[in-house]
């Protein structure tokens, strides 16, 4: 009985963390729609009764993934994580509290803490662990008056895609909604030039072909995404460069050229 109150005892410390120590910000960058590991170290802990918890440090606190008794601990994970985070179990016990988030996306930006607690930590001994992620623009460089993908994708079904140029001050380069191309507000500067990969949308497959590119393309793209499980919004940084030459145009203009 004893034995349970002190555990009782250090979930209600864990959740509360009031005397997490905190190890200086680690910065991560991630890329969009792909994997990426968080690090946290921890003193080992040899005989499994380690605590890990990541919260989310926004306006609220919000908690992603907890780790306790020997298994995962995520009925209060927040919905938007849900199914997308794990930890290194077999590592555990080697101190490695490191989490892996799936299908990285620009919301996840911010943020984390981990905290936790090994074996040879005193008992009301937390450590914490602050890592900033940044979710990294997609570069893609093409080459001038030839044919060029910007790459996109997203999950769900019923899409609503927008594509925009967002360095020219947010032009409208492609709509696609109601199953069909939606192109009445397009720029005219990408008028007939822009299609999607129709046969693979419905994959997942948002990307935008752009062709006869121009100098005026290069510049910073917002691909938009919405269905039923949320909006989503990536960025691609696109550079044109003449063929056979390294530079890109807006290195020529740097260089004075
Ligand atoms: C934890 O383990 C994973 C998987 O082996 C590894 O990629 C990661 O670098 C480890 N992290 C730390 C902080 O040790
Ligand atoms: C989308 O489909 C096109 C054409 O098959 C392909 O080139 C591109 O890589 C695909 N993009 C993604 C993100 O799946």
């Amino acid at each position: 009985v004893l034995l349970l109150h002190r555990f009782r005892y250090l979930i209600q410390m864990f959740e509360l963390c009031s005397v997490c120590l905190c190890v200086a910000d680690a910065e991560v960058s991630c890329v969009f729609m792909e994997s990426c590991i968080l690090p946290c170290n921890f003193q080992g802990d040899s005989d499994g009764d380690a605590f890990i918890k990541w919260t989310l440090m926004k306006d609220i606190q919000t908690s992603i993934h907890s780790y306790f008794s020997n298994q995962d601990q995520l009925t209060q994970q927040d919905a938007h994580f849900r199914g997308r985070t794990s930890l290194f179990k077999e590592q555990i016990s080697l101190g490695n509290a490191s989490l892996q988030l799936k299908w990285v996306v620009f919301q996840d930006e911010g943020r984390y803490k981990c905290s936790s607690r090994g074996n040879n930590d005193s008992p009301e001994t937390f450590h914490c662990q602050d890592v900033t992620r940044l979710v990294k623009d997609t570069e893609v460089s093409c080459i001038f008056t030839e044919r060029c993908v910007l790459p996109c994708s997203y999950r769900g079904t019923d899409v609503v895609i927008h594509w925009y140029q967002v360095s020219a001050g947010d032009l409208r380069v492609h709509s696609f909604y109601y199953n069909k191309d939606q192109l009445a507000d397009q720029n005219q500067h990408f008028r007939g030039r822009t299609s999607l990969f129709k046969d693979q949308i419905s994959t997942g497959n948002a990307s935008l072909q752009l062709t006869g590119v121009e100098v005026q393309d290069e510049g910073r793209y917002k691909c938009y995404t919405s269905t039923y499980s949320g909006a989503y919004e990536s960025f691609i940084n696109l550079k044109i460069h003449v063929q056979g030459n390294r530079d890109s145009f807006s290195d020529l203009k740097v260089n004075g050229m």
